[in-house]
């Protein structure tokens, strides 16, 4: 069976890695909409027309069982949507770990680090308002942890300095509290989190979701039966640009993924 993995650029591969574990027995597919790169800084109605005609495409040439939106900036947006449009396919989205968040928290201070669109989403406001209404949310939206992000998989160099601005506005101090969770809320920043441990002010909890979606994406793979055989088509990477550069298509090799 084949598995698309949808990201607007590497950050879903933190995803993949984690899907690969739990259903080694399947085809992935991982989609890069790096022609449209970054989504975070879209206005949401072109953003959603954009994605809804191109997962109308995916569908129509994968006819995957299961799709992860790895990215939380499209599936905050574009989730819902996406499965009222195409009702017959099974979507697993990447959404804000707020209610994880809000029931790990000690000191109540819990920051959300993500893209500038999911900060603005509805969404992450509503999951806000049902899952940590007792807890000081602080929502931080990142012009360029994503792209510092892609750049530190390609060249394995980042700037230091940079990811420490980026970061420090999660960090606060309120009546001698500190904040003690910082949500990874949007799938590139674990490949940053060594950086931004070193470069925090103080010691929090990073919460990573990749693992709680390839468990999702799991449950919901349509039963295998024991005679079914393992596909021998390679696992692939397309990019919509139809022109990484050379180091992307290193790094997806790395991966194990053929690139298209
Ligand atoms: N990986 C995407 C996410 O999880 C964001 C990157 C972008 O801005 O395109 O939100």
């Amino acid at each position: 069976m084949t598995v698309l993995v949808f990201d607007s650029g590497i950050g879903g591969l933190t995803v993949l890695r984690e899907a690969r574990v739990l259903m080694p027995a399947n085809r992935f597919v991982y989609v890069a909409d790096d022609a449209a790169f970054p989504y975070g800084n879209w206005e949401e109605k072109p953003l959603l027309d954009h994605m809804t005609a191109l997962f109308g495409r995916l569908i129509g040439e994968w006819q995957p069982s299961v799709i992860i939106i790895a990215c939380n900036t499209a599936s905050t947006l574009a989730i819902d949507h996406l499965r009222q449009v195409y009702p017959q396919q099974v979507f697993v989205g990447t959404v804000p770990a707020i209610k994880p968040a809000a029931e790990r928290t000690r000191s109540g201070l819990v920051s959300v680090l993500a893209t500038p669109g999911t900060v603005k989403r509805q969404y992450t406001r509503d999951l806000i308002s049902s899952y940590a209404s007792k807890c000081h949310v602080r929502l931080v939206g990142s012009r360029n942890l994503a792209q510092l992000a892609e750049t530190y998989m390609r060249e394995g160099f980042v700037d230091e300095d940079a990811v420490r601005a980026e970061i420090e506005p999660c960090f606060i101090e309120k009546d001698g509290r500190h904040t003690d969770i910082v949500v990874l809320a949007c799938t590139h920043y674990p490949f940053l989190v060594n950086r931004m441990r070193k470069t925090a002010p103080w010691p929090v909890d990073w919460i990573d979701t990749s693992e709680a979606i390839a468990r999702r994406a799991l449950s919901l793979m349509p039963v295998m039966h024991d005679d079914a055989l393992v596909p021998d088509e390679p696992d692939l990477a397309i990019f919509t640009s139809e022109n990484p550069d050379p180091h992307v298509v290193r790094l997806m090799r790395g991966f194990g993924l053929s690139v298209e």
